[in-house]
C-alpha cells in the first residue's frame, strides 16, 4: 500500500483515547507485544490526561511520536483527542478507511442467517462532508441558483448550509483502492465484485461523478464485476442481502452511518475493526467510539480493538501473527464458554482477553 518505507523494527504510535477507549487499548498493545516482540511502541499522551500534563488535548509530543512512527494504533475520541484524529486523517492524508463486516461463529447477531456476512467497506476518509464547511444562507448568493430546482437558494432567511466536496484525485484513489482490494480478495476466493452506493440520483456532479470514476476503473479490471445501488437502497441490502457484496464503495458520511448499520448486522459495535491508509502513513482504529456510558465499567468487548491491531499487523508485515490473532479470537467466540456481555456473555474485558490469550499459539 502506497510507497511507506518501514523502519525495521518498525515503530508504532499508541493513543489510547477518550471514556472507555483505554480499557482497550491496554490489553491490545500488551497482546500486540507479546505476538511481535521486536515491534516498537511509543504512547503518545492524549485528552484530558495531556490536558493536565501540557495545557492542550494534542501536545507536540503527541504530533511528535505519530509523525516518527510508521502508524499509529487509535482508541477513539469522546471529544478531547478529536484534533489527533483530524491530524490523523487530514495531515497524514489517510483517504481510505477499510472497514471488514464478517460474522463469525459465536457473535451475537440479531440477524437469521448471519454466516452470509463477509464483505469490506471501502469509505471515502477525506471528503463529501467532511471536514465540515459551514457557513450562513446568506453566503448562499453568491452561488449560481440552480435554475433546474424549484426553490432558488434561500438567502433571505435565517440559517446555516454545509458543502460536500468530491475531488476527481480523491475519487480515483478510493475507486483504485477498492479495486485493488477487491483483486486481492478475489486471489483467496470472493466474487471480486465491487458494489457502490450513492445518491447520483440527486447529486449527480459529486455522487454522479464517483460513480462514473468507480465504474470507469472497475472496468479496467477484466476480472472484477460491477455493480451500483443508490444508497438508500444499499442500506436495506446490507440487512436484506448481505451475501450479494464484497467491497462496497461508500462516500464519507455514508460510510460512517452505514457501517455502523453493518457491525449492528453482525454483532454490535463491540465486534467491528477499521483500517486507514494514506501513501505512506496508516492508522488503525475500531468503528466504535469511546463508548462513554461503559467507561469505568470493565466491560467494554475488546474484540474491535484487537482485531483492528490484527489489521496493523497486517500492514507492517507480521501476517502469520495477524493470523494468529484473529484465529484466537475466532477460537474464543466459536467455544462460547465465556462471551462479553454485549455478546449476551457475563466477562469483564480482562476475564475476555485472558480467554483470547489462551488461544494464542505461545499458551499451545
Ligand atoms: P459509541 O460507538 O461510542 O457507542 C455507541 C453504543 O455502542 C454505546 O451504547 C456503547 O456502549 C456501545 N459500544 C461501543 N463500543 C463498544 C464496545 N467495544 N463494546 C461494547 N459496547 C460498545 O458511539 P457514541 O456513543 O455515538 O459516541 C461516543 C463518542 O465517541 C462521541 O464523542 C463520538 O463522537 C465518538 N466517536 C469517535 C469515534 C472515533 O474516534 N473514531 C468513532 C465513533 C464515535
Ligand atoms: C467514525 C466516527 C468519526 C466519523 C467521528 C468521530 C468524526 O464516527 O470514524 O466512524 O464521523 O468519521
Ligand atoms: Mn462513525
Amino acid at each position: 500500500m502506497g510507497n511507506r518505507q518501514l523502519h525495521n523494527p518498525p515503530l508504532v504510535c499508541v493513543i489510547s483515547g477518550d471514556d472507555a477507549a483505554p480499557e482497550v487499548m491496554r490489553p491490545t498493545v500488551e497482546i500486540l507485544r507479546e505476538l511481535a516482540p521486536e515491534i516498537r511502541f511509543t504512547e503518545a499522551p492524549c485528552g484530558r490526561e495531556a490536558q493536565a500534563q501540557y495545557g492542550t488535548p494534542f501536545p507536540d509530543v503527541t504530533r511528535e511520536a505519530i509523525d516518527a512512527a510508521d502508524c499509529t494504533l487509535f482508541g477513539a475520541s469522546g471529544g478531547p483527542s478529536r484534533p489527533i484524529l483530524w491530524y490523523l486523517r487530514w495531515n497524514k492524508e489517510t483517504y481510505i478507511n477499510v472497514r471488514p463486516v464478517r460474522w463469525i461463529p459465536g457473535y451475537n447477531s440479531p440477524m437469521q442467517h448471519p454466516e452470509r456476512i463477509d464483505y469490506v467497506i471501502a469509505r471515502d476518509n477525506l471528503e463529501g462532508m467532511y471536514p465540515p464547511r459551514e457557513g450562513d444562507v446568506s453566503e448562499l448568493a453568491a452561488l449560481p441558483s440552480s435554475s433546474s430546482w424549484w426553490m432558488a437558494p434561500p438567502v433571505e432567511k435565517v440559517g446555516a448550509y454545509s458543502i460536500k466536496v468530491s475531488t476527481d484525485e480523491q475519487m480515483q484513489r478510493v475507486a483504485n483502492h477498492a479495486c485493488e482490494l477487491a483483486l486481492q480478495r478475489q486471489a483467496a476466493g470472493y466474487p471480486g465484485r465491487v458494489t457502490l452506493g450513492a445518491k447520483y440520483s440527486i447529486q449527480p456532479r459529486t455522487d454522479g461523478r464517483f460513480r462514473t470514476i468507480v465504474k470507469d476503473t472497475v472496468s479496467q479490471h477484466p476480472s472484477l464485476t460491477y455493480q451500483e445501488f443508490l444508497v438508500d437502497d444499499m442500506a436495506r441490502r446490507l440487512v436484506a442481502s448481505p451475501e450479494s457484496l464484497d467491497v462496497v464503495v461508500l462516500g464519507n458520511e455514508h460510510g460512517d452511518i452505514l457501517a455502523d448499520v453493518s457491525s449492528g448486522t453482525i454483532g454490535g459495535l463491540g465486534l467491528s475493526p477499521s483500517a486507514c491508509y494514506g501513501e505512506d502513513y496508516a492508522y488503525f482504529e475500531p468503528v466504535h467510539g469511546s463508548a462513554p456510558d461503559l467507561a469505568g465499567k470493565g466491560i467494554i468487548n475488546p474484540t474491535a480493538m484487537l482485531l483492528s491491531g490484527a489489521l496493523l499487523l497486517d500492514y507492517l508485515g507480521y501476517n502469520k501473527q495477524a493470523r494468529a490473532l484473529t484465529s484466537a479470537i475466532e477460537q474464543t467466540y466459536q467455544e462460547g464458554t465465556l462471551l462479553p456481555v454485549d455478546q449476551g456473555g457475563q466477562a469483564g474485558t480482562n476475564e475476555f482477553v485472558r480467554a483470547i490469550r489462551a488461544h494464542l499459539p505461545r499458551h499451545e
